[in-house]
């Protein structure tokens, strides 16, 4: 069993698109983090919700947009491997989206970023969504 916060099942996840939660971090600032399908195991990538261009959010509320395993930041068209999260290509190129530490298990998808506590689903703005006040841990 992965310790940490349960965020989703792996099955919500879309093939693509994103889904969208949020954290609140070491010093209680919110952010928002998004899953992403990746080819490689587990099977998921937690990505900080923000170009590393000139910091707008990749999910804003309805996934972020997915073509070939690349994120695609759509104010600059860069794209961003789902995978590893960098950037080699327009305005972000040499960039690499922020990191959070996951783990599925038996189908779950788990925060482990002992950075990050879990808050809810959805963005910043959604903290009266329907995950807001309870989530399982994993
Ligand atoms: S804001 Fe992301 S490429 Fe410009």
């Amino acid at each position: 069993m992965a310790p940490g916060a349960r965020i989703t099942s792996i099955d919500e996840v879309p093939e693509r698109g994103s889904h969208l939660f949020t954290v609140s971090d070491l010093h209680g600032t919110d952010r928002e983090v998004i899953l992403v399908r990746c080819d490689e195991k587990p099977g998921v990538r937690a990505w900080v919700n923000v170009c590393p261009h000139e910091y707008h959010r990749l999910d804003r509320g309805r996934g972020a947009a997915m073509r070939d395993g690349e994120i695609i930041r759509p104010k600059h068209g860069s794209m961003f491997d789902a995978c590893a999260g960098d950037c080699d290509n327009g305005e972000a190129a040499g960039t690499t989206l922020t990191a959070v530490e996951i783990a599925v298990d038996d189908g779950d998808v788990c925060l482990t970023d002992k950075r990050n506590t879990y808050r809810h689903e959805g963005g910043r703005d959604d903290e009266d969504g329907p995950n807001s006040t309870t989530h399982i841990g994993c």
